[in-house]
């Protein structure tokens, strides 16, 4: 299955793509995780990309298509993928019909997390991720068992630079204003199907299966 989730910052994307890419059977493949990774290595892309994030705005399209069309080409791909992240314009949705077409494949389903801004702000702001695996915890919500350190590999949690309550207002514009024209996007192609993210974690990724289990058997 290909597959892209969609919805604002701290609607739980990162949190379900997990579960999701794993049930699926496929590569989740986060914009954001990679290019966390570029600038903790200090590598060209993540110094590029940094005062970007930092403010809480997007990446310029050229340095992000050009990421992501190069790890679309990766062997582990070409059976299926879930994008978290990407597309998050509507010139980057074009582009990504033109790299899929050009590699003889279609977009399955699009899926938007529906959660309101105030949700978000409280999620955003007790989120904590590992620094080894990128598990991603809240401090009320799903806190691990010793506070700072990942249950699953003791892993040091770290708080994102742009969970800072600026940025946050920052990237909730960002989304409002230049990702939110792709819920027309892909309703208007018929891909579209949105869920409510609210409620326990566990609840939503439920909510989230059933919803592709059609997709899945091709009904
Ligand atoms: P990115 O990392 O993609 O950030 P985002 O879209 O703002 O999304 P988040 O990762 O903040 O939230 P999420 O929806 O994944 O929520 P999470 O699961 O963590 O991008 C970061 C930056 O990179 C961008 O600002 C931009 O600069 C750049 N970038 C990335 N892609 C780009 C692109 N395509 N073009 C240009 N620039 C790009 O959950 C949040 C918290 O809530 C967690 O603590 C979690 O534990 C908790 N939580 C999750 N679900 C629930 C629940 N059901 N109940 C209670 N708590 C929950």
């Amino acid at each position: 299955m290909r597959l892209v989730l969609v919805g604002p910052p701290g609607a739980g994307k990162g949190t379900q793509a997990q579960f999701i890419a794993e049930h699926l059977s496929v590569p989740k493949i986060s914009t954001g995780d990679i290019f966390r990774a570029n600038v903790s290595q200090g590598t060209p892309l993540g110094l590029q990309a940094k005062a970007y994030m930092d403010r809480g705005d997007l990446v310029p399209d050229d340095v992000t298509i050009d990421m992501v069309r190069n790890r679309l080409a990766e062997d582990d791909a070409r059976r299926g993928f879930l994008l978290d992240g990407f597309p998050r314009t509507v010139p980057q949705a074009e582009v990504l019909d033109d790299m899929l077409a050009a590699l003889g494949v279609k977009l399955d389903v699009v899926l938007e997390l529906v959660v309101e801004d105030d949700e978000v702000i409280r999620r955003l702001s007790g989120r904590r991720t590992c620094r080894t695996c990128n598990h991603i915890w809240h401090v009320d919500f799903d806190p691990p068992a010793v506070e700072g350190v990942c249950d699953l590999d003791r892993g040091e949690l770290y708080q994102r630079d742009d969970d800072k309550p600026e940025t946050i207002a920052n990237r909730l514009k960002v989304y409002a204003e230049a990702t939110s024209p792709l819920v027309n996007y892909y309703s208007g192609r018929g891909l579209l199907i949105g869920i409510d993210a609210t409620g326990p974690v566990d609840d939503v990724t439920v909510r989230a299966i059933d919803a592709l289990r059609p997709l899945q058997h091709g009904e």
